[in-house]
């Protein structure tokens, strides 16, 4: 596997939103990727589940989450909604705000990858450039873009938050698959079907696509 901290400091890869700034230089450390993944039993990639609010993302994230913790994986979870509550409180849901929040938090997992943890990244992330911006940021041999796909129509009749009742009576304004864009991964590293799955199968979709892609060597 190509050292994929090289891939990420490409000037191609760096996200087109990013000012190079001259008098601030990178430092590299010695420890390679391979070290790391030696000494964890994974590599810190970054799961990056995108789809509509409502598809299943966060059930998704935190059930893996305890699987991959429950086999010894150090991991965490950056849910779109937890991280609005603090690290982009300040956003709204503007394609500008949305890409802005979907920046910062492309930043923090890359760090936390860097850190030696898998992260799982649940954010409904619409739009093909902003999810191309993250796996920017975060390295393409980082990055698994993991579509969870639902219709709008099958999470409308879900709505687990009362949101899709909502947008639909004109109380949220710009909201994703109703008022608001989704654009679909054209081309998803894996795709999670949640109109026809269950949980734990959805759970073990992604699992067993680690462990073939030998992201994660323990059972
Ligand atoms: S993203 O578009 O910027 O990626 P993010 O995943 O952080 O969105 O947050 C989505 C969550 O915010 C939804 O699951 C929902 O609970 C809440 N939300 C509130 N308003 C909106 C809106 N207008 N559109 C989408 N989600 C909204």
């Amino acid at each position: 596997m190509p050292n994929s901290r090289q891939a990420r400091d490409e000037p191609e890869n760096r996200a087109p939103v990013e000012r190079i700034r001259p008098h601030v230089q990178r430092f590299n450390g010695a420890i390679t990727d391979r070290d790391r993944a030696a000494l964890l039993g994974h590599m810190p990639v970054t799961v990056w589940l995108t789809g509509l609010s409502g598809a299943g993302k966060s059930t998704i994230a935190f059930h893996l989450e305890r699987e991959l913790m429950s086999m010894g994986h150090a991991c965490y979870v950056l849910d779109g909604d937890n991280i609005r509550h603090g690290l982009t409180s300040d956003l709204g849901f503007s394609k500008e705000d949305r890409r802005e929040n979907i920046r910062r938090v492309a930043h923090v997992a890359r760090l936390m990858n860097d850190a030696g943890l898998i992260v799982i990244a649940a954010l409904i992330s619409p739009m093909r450039e902003d999810r191309e911006m993250a796996c920017a940021i975060i390295g393409n041999d980082s990055f698994v873009e993991t579509y969870v796909a639902a219709s709008a129509n099958d999470c409308a009749k879900r709505d687990p938050k009362g949101l899709y009742a909502k947008a639909q009576a004109g109380i949220i304004e710009s909201f994703t698959g109703v008022t608001a864009p989704y654009e679909p991964p054209e081309n998803p590293e894996l795709l999670v079907d949640t109109a026809t799955l269950t949980e734990a199968a959805s759970v073990s979709c992604v699992l067993e696509y680690l462990r073939e892609r030998f992201l994660v060597l323990r059972r």
